[in-house]
């Protein structure tokens, strides 16, 4: 079972290849329950793999990368896999980071050899770049260069602020963060500024985490998402990933502050504002943000910890029928 990521420096942009290897580095904070479960049974051999993402999510991407990863790990074929997440895929909030940080780790757990962790992190990010940051918890940093680096800079405990996210919208966005990256680097004109500055945020958020300062952090967190956006909307045909209650809830987010609460929001490829604020702020942000129109439901969240195996499927987790209580004892391991 994996956490999603919420990206304070974020990753928009390849450096080429097939491992999504990244143009810049990254920061994000792994999100406690926005959780995705991956669990597996063998069929036997021969049979081919079958994977299911529930809700329903597109799952060739899924089949593609579970029989890449097999490969690579020296697992047999014929297995049945299914990921089911808690909470709305393809929408912007990083559900295919749980999900193939999920995978990742149920599939590792079940080579002989285990992959190391370096391996881990690159076949986490040759199913989505971000996944590889959510397989450690707390504050993660994914530095690029020949096959990257993920490092754990903060651990959960170290500064248990508060995330509240609005969800303005539930469907699946219409560009994939795929496409989106590669469509923005081939055609924004602001694509290298981008670049250049996000490499700026980097270490300012590093240091405003370390030193637990969100009047340091807040701002940066905020123009590197508006920048992103920025090069996107730049991209030919643009890239639009808001809804209008989006900038509503940027603007709520600016009035809060206004009026002294420590709130700063950040927003990834997709409508849905995620707001980071000081500890036990998120009592006012949280029903301030509710009641913005167009805000369907608010979700809360804390600095999350790192994949786990689990004996048995949390209550969310929506398994199909025949596979109750059977996956465990066919596997041997659990789930991921
Ligand atoms: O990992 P992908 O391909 O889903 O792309 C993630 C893109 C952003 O969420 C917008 C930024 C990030 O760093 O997570």
């Amino acid at each position: 079972m994996a956490n999603a990521n919420l990206a304070l420096v974020k990753y928009w942009g390849k450096a080429g290849g097939n491992v999504n290897d990244a143009a810049g580095g990254s920061l994000s904070l792994t999100l406690e329950g926005l959780s995705s479960l991956a669990g597996a049974r063998v069929r036997g051999t021969g049979k081919g793999d079958y994977c299911r993402w529930n809700p329903p999510a597109p799952a060739a991407g899924l089949t593609q990368f579970v029989a890449q990863a097999r490969e690579r790990l020296g697992i047999g074929d014929g297995l049945d896999i299914v990921v089911t997440s808690n909470f709305p895929a393809g929408s912007g909030l990083a559900s295919s980071a749980s999900a193939y940080s999920a995978v990742t780790t149920l599939l590792a757990g079940l080579a002989d050899p285990q992959p190391r962790d370096a391996e881990r992190a690159e076949l986490a990010r040759s199913g989505s770049g971000s996944a590889c940051r959510s397989l450690l918890g707390g504050f993660v940093e994914w530095r690029p260069g020949k096959g990257g680096s993920v490092t754990q800079i903060a651990t959960p405990e170290h500064w248990p602020v508060d995330v509240v996210i609005a969800v303005v919208r539930e469907g699946p966005k219409d560009v994939s963060s795929r496409e989106g990256m590669l469509r923005t680097a081939a055609t924004s004109p602001f694509y290298e500024a981008w670049l250049a500055a996000g490499a700026e945020d980097l270490p300012v958020v590093r240091g405003a985490i370390l030193n637990k300062d969100i009047q340091v952090l807040g701002p940066a967190i905020e123009r590197n998402a508006l920048r992103m956006h920025a090069t996107a909307l730049g991209a030919d045909p643009p890239l639009l990933y808001w809804e209008p209650a989006t900038l509503a809830v940027v603007r709520e987010v600016w009035k809060l502050r206004k009026t002294g609460v420590p709130a700063y929001f950040s927003i990834d490829a997709g409508p849905q504002v995620k707001v980071i604020c000081e500890p036990g702020s998120a009592e006012r942000v949280a029903p301030a943000i509710a009641a913005v129109p167009g805000v369907i439901r608010v979700l809360r969240s804390f600095p999350g910890r790192a994949p786990s195996i689990v004996t048995a499927p949390p209550s969310w987790a929506q398994l199909p029928p025949d596979w109750s209580g059977s996956v465990p004892s066919t596997v041997g391991r659990g789930y991921g």
